[in-house]
């Protein structure tokens, strides 16, 4: 018995299932992966303890030189894998980096330039219900309705007539890459910062698969829980000079520090601040450039699988780890494609695509990602099977027989891909 079954098996027993759910079933959710043991090892230990209000060498509290050593190898981890002048490891997710890197770059009802929610940008780059868009003043910017590409021209048209304060890169479901230069000159033309959010490809930045926003950006900011395979958490990478305010007292890096500490947060989780250390080291082994190309070449397989057995997607393609498939022509709405491909064991979800013609909480499209099916060894091939399985799930959603094979093969499938082996809550220590 584990102490944890011991103690408290409710919770115990749950956590069982929840790692069962996913040994047995294809986990496609294009922004979840899988970490490994060593992350999992850091998650969970007495780090949690800490209270390490501040930064390496200026803490509020005693008792932190292992907690120094830990998060000064984390930053210096991050700033060997990307290149970067500067890494803050504090944010605890996404969203507070990105809240953030706004107020170290604006003042609340500044003009912050984000790609649309409904064309792929995510809640923090506007959202109306999120404090994105109440506190800054949001312009959008999309992607064209024949080719659903980014037209850099639209968004330099938009920047010269709106002059933001800050041009953000990034999204979370648009499946090709970015021109980081093209949005760079537009920021100079204007005097904006750019800022990327590479939460979803930050993954495949790490391991040299996609164009790379460090030589362009101001500041980046990135999960590490997506396709960089490490802890729930965050990042936010910045130049240090300042090169929109070089006047001011406070360089870019002092202001980026700033804003997480002691502006939005207290301390720092010092346990996952050391899993992403773990990751990091993890990325920068040679064998995590292959892992990013895999992701793109299994995407890309899915793809053409999709679509040769009847399945329409966005943009026809993809360039990095997610497809984004629009179910209209199967008759189908993406919570209906969602739920009935998490009956067979499918892990997906439900997604605007561009100019869609149903409601953001019933739209049209589902997102389908590759990096947690990776990371478990699957090859193009499979992803090929996996489309197949997919198109037929959505084609028959009535004909039991049908679904009850699908639900076979992704048996068959994850035990030819096993997941955190061994494992159990119930095996004697
Ligand atoms: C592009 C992007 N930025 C930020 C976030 C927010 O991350 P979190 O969920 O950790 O707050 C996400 C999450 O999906 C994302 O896709």
């Amino acid at each position: 018995m584990s102490h944890l079954s011991e103690f408290d098996p409710e919770i115990s027993n749950a956590i069982e299932n929840e790692i069962n759910r996913q040994r047995n079933g294809l986990e496609m959710i294009a922004s979840e992966n899988l970490v490994s043991r060593a992350v999992l090892e850091a998650l969970g230990s007495p780090l949690t303890n800490k209270y390490s209000e501040g930064y390496p060498g200026k803490r509020y509290y005693s008792g932190n030189e292992f907690i120094d050593n830990v998060e000064n190898l984390a930053i210096n981890r991050a700033k060997e894998l990307f290149g970067a002048e500067h890494a803050n490891m504090q944010p605890h997710a996404g969203s507070q980096a990105n809240m953030a890197a706004y107020f170290a770059m604006a003042e609340p009802g500044d003009k912050i330039m984000a790609m649309n929610l409904a064309h792929g940008g995510h809640l923090t780059h506007g959202s109306p219900v999120n404090f994105s868009g109440k506190l800054f003043n949001i312009v959008p910017y999309g992607v064209q309705q024949d080719t659903h590409l980014i037209d850099m021209n639209e968004v330099r048209d938009i920047a010269l007539r709106e002059k933001p304060v800050v041009i953000l890169a990034g999204h979370t479901a648009y499946p090709r890459t970015l021109d980081f230069e093209k949005f760079r000159q537009i920021a100079d033309e204007v005097g904006a910062y750019l800022m990327v959010d590479m939460a979803h490809f930050a993954g495949l930045v790490a391991g040299k698969a996609h164009p790379d926003p460090f030589l362009w950006a101001d500041v980046i900011t990135t999960t590490t829980h997506k396709t960089l395979r490490g802890p729930r958490g965050a990042v936010i990478f910045s130049k240090i000079e300042d090169r929109i305010h070089p006047e001011d007292k406070k360089n870019l890096a002092k202001k980026i520090d700033f804003a997480i500490f002691p502006f939005m947060q207290g301390g720092p989780l010092d346990h996952v601040i050391a899993a992403k250390a773990v990751a990091f080291k993890e990325a920068l082994h040679p064998s995590f450039e292959q892992y990013a190309e895999q992701i793109i070449v299994n995407a890309q397989a899915l793809a053409e699988s999709l679509m040769n057995n009847g399945v329409d997607l966005v943009s026809r393609g993809t360039d990095n780890h997610l497809v984004l498939a629009d179910l209209t022509k199967t008759g189908l709405a993406g919570k209906q494609g969602e739920t009935l491909l998490d009956s067979v064991g499918i892990y997906t979800n439900k997604n605007m695509v561009p100019f869609d013609q149903r409601k953001p909480m019933d739209p049209s499209g589902l997102r389908i990602g590759t990096p947690a099916l990776t990371t478990r060894g699957f090859t193009e091939d499979e992803l090929k099977q996996v489309g197949e399985m997919i198109a037929h799930t959505l084609h028959n959603p009535n004909q039991n027989d049908i679904l009850e094979g699908v639900r076979k093969k992704v048996e068959a499938m994850t035990q030819a891909h096993p997941l955190y082996d061994g494992w159990s809550y119930e095996t004697p220590e």
